[in-house]
């Protein structure tokens, strides 16, 4: 794999970096020359990643994920490309999910990434370039038995994906895309079919090619 001139030298911010479609993202980026802010609790496994800045953050605390951004900024002057990858599947029939997971899944499935593109938009629209992509599951979103929390948390990051774009503005140069990695094998989804590396190649091909959408990109 070869460096990209679209990706060379880019400073992109990569949550949910430690394993699955997130790592593999994260390491392709790397090939590609970009400098990678990558995100996670398990700091032993971001290390593992080799060549990557790695953050340690529970992101479940959309506090902590405005600070990440904040630190990454501060310290690249920067951050053109955000993979908003984080997130956990709770699941569970409605009745017997409780609170506690039901809050922090939902922080962090879809409120950092709110939080996060709400901090770093501002930047990107000003030097008039930057890519936002979240991940997505269009498969589960609209509801799904069993499985509801993780659903809506998912319908919501689509919904903010949308508005992002609309407030990125056409000509803004800010490209905002939603990404549907299909069935991916990781802890996520044990009986994924298709590698973490296959789907990490479509959404870097996204990435590079920097164009927002107002459909799905698979
Ligand atoms: N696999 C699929 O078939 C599939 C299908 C549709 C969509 N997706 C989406 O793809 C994305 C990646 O999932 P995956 O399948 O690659 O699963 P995964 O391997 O379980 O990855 C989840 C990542 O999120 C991180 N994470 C979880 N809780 C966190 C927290 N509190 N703070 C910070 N990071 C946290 C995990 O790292 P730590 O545990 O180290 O924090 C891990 O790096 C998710 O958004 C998922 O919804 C997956």
């Amino acid at each position: 794999m070869s460096e990209s001139p679209e990706l060379q030298g880019k400073v992109a911010l990569v949550t949910g970096a430690s394993s699955g479609i997130g790592a593999a993202t994260a390491r392709l980026l790397v090939e590609k020359g970009a400098v990678v802010a990558a995100v996670a609790r398990r700091k032993d496994l971001l290390d593992q990643l080799g060549g990557v800045e790695a953050h340690s953050v529970d992101l479940s605390d959309p506090l902590q994920a405005q600070q990440l951004a904040a630190n990454v900024e501060d310290a690249h002057g920067r951050v053109d490309i955000l993979v908003n990858n984080a997130a956990v599947r709770v699941d569970g029939a409605i009745d017997q999910v409780s609170v506690e997971d039901l809050d922090s899944s939902f922080q962090l499935n879809a409120l950092t990434p709110f939080v996060l593109a709400g901090r770093l938009l501002p930047g990107m629209k000003e030097r008039g370039e930057g890519v936002i992509a979240n991940v997505v599951a269009p498969k589960v979103s609209a509801g799904r038995k069993g499985m509801g929390v993780y659903a809506a948390s998912k319908a919501a990051l689509e919904s903010t994906t949308q508005t992002l774009r609309q407030e990125a503005g056409g000509s803004s140069g800010v490209a905002v895309f939603a990404f549907d990695p299909g069935w991916v094998k990781t802890d996520l989804a044990p009986d994924g079919t298709d590698t973490p590396e296959a789907a990490a190649e479509r959404l870097v091909a996204h990435l590079e090619a920097g164009k927002g959408s107002r459909e799905i990109l698979s």
